[in-house]
């Protein structure tokens, strides 16, 4: 939970001291109003930007949204080829102050710009104004969409050309006013909650609510597969992830994020669900959450001894391999050469390089009880547990 310098902050915005109580050092969180003030103050003071949050719509909260930002920027930084690696984004449901999108050009310096789109025209407009009062209009690019839209078509019609695509979004929650009402009536039974002020639009998504809104994304993703590295939404419930989960087949590339961030005492957790169509896998790091275990790591529970496995590894076919002062190998192969089958291929076509199952990067690092086995890049899962299997064997 973060800790916020009430007194400090007042003393930054005398405003403030409206809504903050200095003998029991409480905020009134239960207002709008002093949430919208609170949240105003944190982005001058935080990030030099200076945003007006209108009280009709979704006021963005600080600290949960930029914790997204540093899981974006950890998922690019990982998955960059080189250091000078550009990125651009794309911000599915911008909202009011384009949140995501100002947060991001501020704090990932490698992004070049980020197009962020939404269905409401007003939030558009106040979007767009909270951009051009900043000078950032040269980065942030808003747009309006219709809602049966495909959600990549305005990345898709723009000019990429060779920066690394990531996509974003928050999507609206409930699935219903009766599901919302009830929902509401329940929180706000508990007083430590903060108030959650929203258009339906904003909230509800009538096709099934997150997961409805997730799915969509899935489905639609597909169109933008070369252009985006990593596609990602914000989930707000444990259902909502453990279905996706369900739905996903061995082979496909995602990762879960967990995290809570808030200033309340009951701050609610949240993940983040991320996926690509290309084959770079996601940093162990990034996948922190209990909903399943990471499906690009497999853990022997057993030491194996490092000069015995290195000899066996070092001897496959073209083989790529760097060490790690015996502790780890990071190994990048052609195919699965250390199966019958592609020996055999290799022997029919002993002058050419045979290409079976495609790349496969791996890492397998030995600890004192245990021995893991990373999944960096690869399309068959398949290939992951073969090579896993083999090396079982030593
Ligand atoms: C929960 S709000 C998130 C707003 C903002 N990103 C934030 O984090 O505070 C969801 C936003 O998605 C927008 N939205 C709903 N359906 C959309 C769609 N198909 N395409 C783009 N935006 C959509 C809504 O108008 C709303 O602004």
């Amino acid at each position: 939970m973060e800790q916020l310098d009430f007194q400090y902050l007042v003393s930054l915005n005398p405003k403030l001291s409206k809504y903050y109580d200095e003998k029991l050092n409480k905020y009134d969180f239960q207002s709008n109003d002093a949430v919208i003030l609170l949240t105003e103050t944190l982005f001058i003071t935080n990030l030099n930007l200076d945003v007006h949050i209108s009280n009709d719509r979704l006021c963005p909260r600080y600290f949960n949204r930029l914790d997204y930002i540093y899981f974006i920027q950890e998922l690019m930084e990982g998955s960059s080829l080189s250091p000078e690696s550009k990125y651009f984004g794309l911000d599915i449901g911008t909202g009011q102050m384009a949140v995501y999108p100002l947060m991001a050009v501020k704090i990932i310096s490698e992004l070049t710009w980020i197009l962020a789109t939404d269905i409401d025209q007003i939030s558009v407009n106040m979007a767009l104004k909270n951009v051009q009062n900043n000078h950032l209009s040269e980065k942030i690019l808003i747009e309006l969409v219709d809602k049966d839209d495909n959600c990549f078509r305005a990345v898709n019609q723009k000019d990429t050309d060779d920066a690394v695509g990531f996509t974003m979004c928050n999507p609206p929650f409930y699935s219903s006013i009766w599901e919302m009402q009830s929902k509401r009536a329940l929180k706000q039974a508990n007083e430590d909650r903060e108030t959650v002020v929203g258009t339906n639009q904003e909230l509800i998504y009538s096709d099934g609510g997150e997961l409805g809104f997730i799915q969509k994304l899935l489905k639609d993703s597909r169109t933008a597969s070369k252009k985006i590295l990593w596609f990602s939404s914000l989930a707000g419930n444990y259902h909502t992830v453990k279905t996706l989960v369900k739905e996903f087949d061995s082979d496909f590339n995602y990762g879960i994020y967990e995290f809570q961030s808030g200033l309340t005492k009951k701050a609610t957790k949240r993940w983040i669900v991320y996926w690509s169509f290309q084959f770079l896998r996601p940093s162990i790091s990034l996948f922190n959450s209990k909903v399943c275990a990471p499906p690009f790591r497999f853990i022997m529970n057993r030491k194996i001894d490092f000069a015995a496995a290195y000899t066996r590894i070092r001897d496959l076919p073209y083989l790529e391999i760097s060490t790690d002062e015996d502790l780890s190998v990071f190994v990048k192969l052609p195919g699965n050469c250390w199966s019958r089958s592609y020996r055999r291929k290799r022997q029919q076509n002993s002058q050419k390089r045979t290409k079976l199952d495609g790349s496969c990067w791996f890492e397998v690092v030995f600890y004192q009880d245990q021995t893991l086995i990373y999944w960096k890049y690869g399309q068959k899962y398949q290939t992951f547990e073969s090579f896993c299997g083999w090396l079982n064997n030593t």
